[in-house]
């Protein structure tokens, strides 16, 4: 049997450049022949995939925090058993555009809702599974949401105010100083390649990647 994989997450605001990192790290472990697969929250499985569609579609109906908060940890109760499990018991490195910090980001500290209800159901919905390496993309939200109007339409989360995103940043720095082991914050302000050389030197330092 092999041994478990390694779970790697990537956090930040929008526009942090997570998901090219992510591409770039994977494209890198291709090169080494290192097994994994890339996936995202929410989102890696068909169900979880038309949460996401659900959670980030514009609407005039109002989506309540509650509301919110219980989509997001259904696709992630889905995409744990689904594809995460399955992955890191088969040895492979599992590399996930966000996981259960962006719960306490967006709905506990941006949304408000109680902290202690958000973890609670984030340890329901990830049963357990807690990352070996939370890889944290930080920059100012004027940024980072400039970057991210570049890409096209906004989505339903991204069209929240810039006070939405700045609670959101401070969330994630609340999180990181509770736990920087776990987490490896990365000025994401920093030029694509600079923000990459970071990533590779935490990951070769850690797993020898
Ligand atoms: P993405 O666009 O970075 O893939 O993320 C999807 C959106 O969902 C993004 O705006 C952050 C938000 N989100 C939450 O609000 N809570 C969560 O638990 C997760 C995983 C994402």
């Amino acid at each position: 049997m092999s041994a478990r994989g390694v779970f790697v997450t990537f956090e930040g605001i929008e526009g942090s450049g997570k998901t090219t990192q992510a591409r770039r790290l994977s494209a890198r472990l291709l090169t080494k022949s290192v097994s994994h697969i890339v996936t995202r929250e929410p989102g890696g499985t068909p169900l979880a995939d038309q949460l996401r569609s659900i959670l980030l579609a514009p609407r005039e109906e109002t989506v309540f925090p509650e509301t919110e908060l219980l989509l997001y940890q259904a696709a992630r109760a889905q995409h744990v058993r689904g594809l995460l499990l399955p992955a890191l018991e088969d040895g492979k490195a599992v590399l996930c555009d966000r996981f259960y910090d962006a719960t306490f980001a967006y709905q506990a500290h941006a949304r408000g809702l109680e902290a202690e209800t958000v973890g609670m159901l984030n340890r329901f919905a990830s049963g357990d599974l807690v990352p070996d390496l939370t890889l944290l993309f930080d920059l100012p939200p004027e940024l980072g949401i400039s970057r991210a109007s570049r890409r096209g339409a906004a989505d339903r989360i991204e069209r929240e105010s810039l006070d939405f995103h700045r609670a959101v940043r401070n969330g994630y720095l609340a999180i990181y100083k509770n736990d920087t082991s776990r987490i490896v914050l990365i000025d994401a302000s920093a030029p694509e390649e600079e923000v990459f050389r970071k990533l590779q030197e935490t990951v070769t330092e850690r797993f020898g990647w």
